[in-house]
């Protein structure tokens, strides 16, 4: 199939000629598409048709093993009955939207901080597919940052400082700081994870920061000195020349690699207007 991709930011992100993915399940297709995650990071598909079922099967086709263990699903059981979709939404079981104070708020606001998916598993996430269902009348964009470029406009001693450092990821951490506390039960379910600070995926050798808000120390270091280093190393990487933002339109599903990307929901009024998302995230688990 003859798929072309056009630039949305001078250094990362693409949109995707108009396809079908209900319809894609050849190899070859499907091959492209993952080595164009691994050039752009960001991939972009336009008026989209999914039920939650052909999202999860494309996710599958895709990229393989399916992220369940996530923070919603440690919280309360999901609306769509699956904890490999994520309900990235502010409405609440019986389809209006949420108390300000309802716990799975607080929860996903926590969203708008730069972050990755799934860092604080092992296997982390790898790929992210978010499909947007109901959108706002007012910009409620995704932005995205390029770890990358961020990594390359380090300078060359701080790429030999960080080189073989490693991070502790922990959504206990990230959302504490956020003031949102779970539970000693709900802490057991999420111990965090292990992670290089710099990493590469494949067919690219370029180096990537691999940087979170869950980033919650660095483990060769003293906590302090290493919650410092992340916090520079999140503001250089977040600077505007390294972001593109995401205008949603219904029927958009967007596709971002975690391993090469941090991404942020920006604010807007989620007390009036009804926004809904689902996202399927792949587990970051070597390919056969
Ligand atoms: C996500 C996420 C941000 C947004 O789906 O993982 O962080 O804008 N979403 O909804
Ligand atoms: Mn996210």
């Amino acid at each position: 199939m003859n798929i072309s991709f056009k630039k949305l930011h001078p250094t990362f992100a693409a949109e995707v000629s108009s396809i079908d993915l209900r319809e894609i399940n050849d190899e070859v297709t499907l091959s492209h598409l993952r080595k164009a995650m691994s050039e752009y990071g960001v991939l972009v598909f336009k008026a989209q048709q999914l039920s939650l079922q052909d999202q999860l099967d494309f996710a599958k086709r895709l990229d393989g093993v399916l992220h369940t263990k996530t923070s919603n699903s440690v919280l309360s059981k999901n609306r769509f009955g699956n904890d490999a979709l994520t309900d990235i939404s502010n409405v609440a079981q019986d389809g209006e939207i949420m108390a300000a104070d309802d716990r799975r708020r607080m929860n996903n606001i926590s969203n708008r901080i730069w972050h990755t998916d799934a860092s604080f598993e092992n296997p982390p996430g790898r790929y992210s597919m978010l499909c947007a269902r109901t959108i706002p009348s007012v910009r409620a964009d995704t932005e995205f940052a390029d770890m990358r470029t961020a990594y390359d406009f380090l300078d060359d001693q701080m790429k030999v400082t960080i080189e073989n450092l490693h991070v502790h990821h922990s959504i206990v951490y990230s959302r504490h700081t956020m003031g949102f506390d779970f539970s000693l039960e709900e802490r057991a379910k999420l111990p965090g994870a292990n992670h290089p600070l710099v990493r590469t995926v494949e067919n690219s050798s370029k180096k990537a920061l691999y940087l979170a808000s869950h980033a919650d120390h660095v483990v060769e270091w003293p906590i302090p000195e290493g919650r410092l280093l992340l916090r520079d190393l999140i503001e250089h990487a977040t600077k505007p020349q390294f972001v593109y933002s995401h205008e949603w339109t219904v029927g958009d599903l967007v596709i971002w690699d975690n391993r090469t990307t941090m991404h942020r929901g920006r604010p807007f009024d989620d007390k009036t207007h009804k926004r809904e998302l689902t996202r399927v995230t792949t587990l970051d688990i070597p390919r056969h």
